[in-house]
């Protein structure tokens, strides 16, 4: 089987007022079907897990009871709480050399964000077995590439090398290089090559595979870890394993993922997560004449919201927040945040 970890220390403040410091992104059902990001990520990791027992988190301080709270059958020796977030690179360290303890250097793990979407769990499912044969038969470190539809700059992209090998019927190919969010123009030239899918955010690799090329790579982050545990953190730097790791290591493999993927990054995402056969997405009660284009959103479905002639808006109410923005500037919604923190 596959120890699963899920990565669920991230903010997500692109989702506020929805998503706040004790509720980020991946605690929000924005589907409205009332399962989180995070439950609905566990519940399709469990298959390939086995059972609870072997299923991880891995979280920051402030939000671990909301973890607990959320996933009640995980077991608390699976939960890794860090003391703070520094980004991606020591989460994936840390939580490899406490499974290394637990299970040896032959364990096959795999690193899942907490708040993507998936369509097709069977496809998933699949891909992820083959992606653990892979990982088990030999030195390799395992990427699921998406195939990209605009030259995306908040995306690794993976430069596809020869054809390896099959596992499941499904293709295994050779990565060449992996470049952590370039600027526009090499995103650009990137996709005229035809040759470059966009890294899905999800690792897989054995235990020891992975522990000798943080030593290789980044012992920066590892030593500190090996020597004093979680007291390290203080000391480390942030950094995403994308950059420490990924961009460097040349053991990388990708299979091409065909299950329906999406990274939610902003509200925006809302109109391909939700169908919707109206002029707007509307999560909440919308009462409107002639607006277009608007993604609405209340968490009270007893407020209604009324808008009259509006084209391409995101509103969003959330018990004292009204948020309205322009649908082309949900990225700033981080900057709007940092206002308010030094206003406040
Ligand atoms: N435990 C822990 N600690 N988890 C964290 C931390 C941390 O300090 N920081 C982020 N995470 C979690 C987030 O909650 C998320 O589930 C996952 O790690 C990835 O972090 P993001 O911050 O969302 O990364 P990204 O979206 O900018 O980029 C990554 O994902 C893209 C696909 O969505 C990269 O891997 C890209 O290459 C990739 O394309
Ligand atoms: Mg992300």
């Amino acid at each position: 089987p596959l120890i699963p970890v899920i990565l669920a220390g991230g903010k997500g403040e692109r989702f506020w007022p929805l998503s706040r410091r004790q509720r980020p992104k991946q605690f929000l059902s924005l589907d409205g079907s009332g399962e989180s990001l995070l439950q609905a990520t566990a519940q399709r990791l469990l298959p390939l897990a086995d059972n609870w027992n072997n299923l991880w988190v891995i979280t920051a301080g402030p939000i671990a009871d909301g973890v607990r709270e959320q996933l009640p059958s995980l077991a608390n020796h699976n939960l890794l709480v860090e003391p703070q977030g520094k980004d991606t690179a020591p989460a994936v360290a840390w939580t490899t050399l406490e499974i290394a303890k637990r299970y040896g250097k032959d364990a096959v793990i795999g690193f899942f964000p907490a708040d993507h979407w998936i369509k097709n769990t069977d496809d998933f499912e699949k891909t992820l077995n083959a992606a653990s044969q892979l990982a088990s038969a030999e030195k390799a470190i395992v990427t699921l590439g998406i195939k990209p539809t605009y030259p995306s700059t908040g995306y690794g992209y993976i430069e596809q090398g020869e054809l390896t090998d099959h596992f499941d019927n499904l293709p295994v190919y050779k990565v060449n290089r992996f470049t952590e969010k370039p600027d526009l123009e090499t995103a650009k030239s990137f996709l005229e090559t035809g040759q470059f899918s966009w890294n899905s955010g999800m690792f897989i690799f054995r235990v020891g595979v992975v522990l000798e090329e943080l030593e290789k790579h980044a012992p920066q982050v590892l030593k500190p870890l090996q020597e004093k545990g979680q007291a390290a953190y203080e000391e480390l730097e942030k950094t995403s394993i994308d950059y420490a790791l990924m961009e460097k290591t040349e053991l990388t493999y990708v299979l091409p993922a065909n299950f329906g993927w999406d990274d939610l990054g902003d509200w925006n995402s809302l109109e391909r997560l939700i169908d919707s056969d109206g002029d707007n997405v509307e999560l909440g009660n919308h009462v409107t004449l002639d607006t277009k284009g608007a993604i609405i959103y209340s968490s009270d479905q007893q407020e209604v919201i009324a808008t009259i002639g509006l084209e391409d808006v995101v509103i969003v109410r959330d018990k004292n927040v009204t948020l309205v923005v322009n649908k082309n500037r949900t990225q700033d919604i981080k900057k709007l945040l940092k206002e308010l923190q030094n206003d406040s």
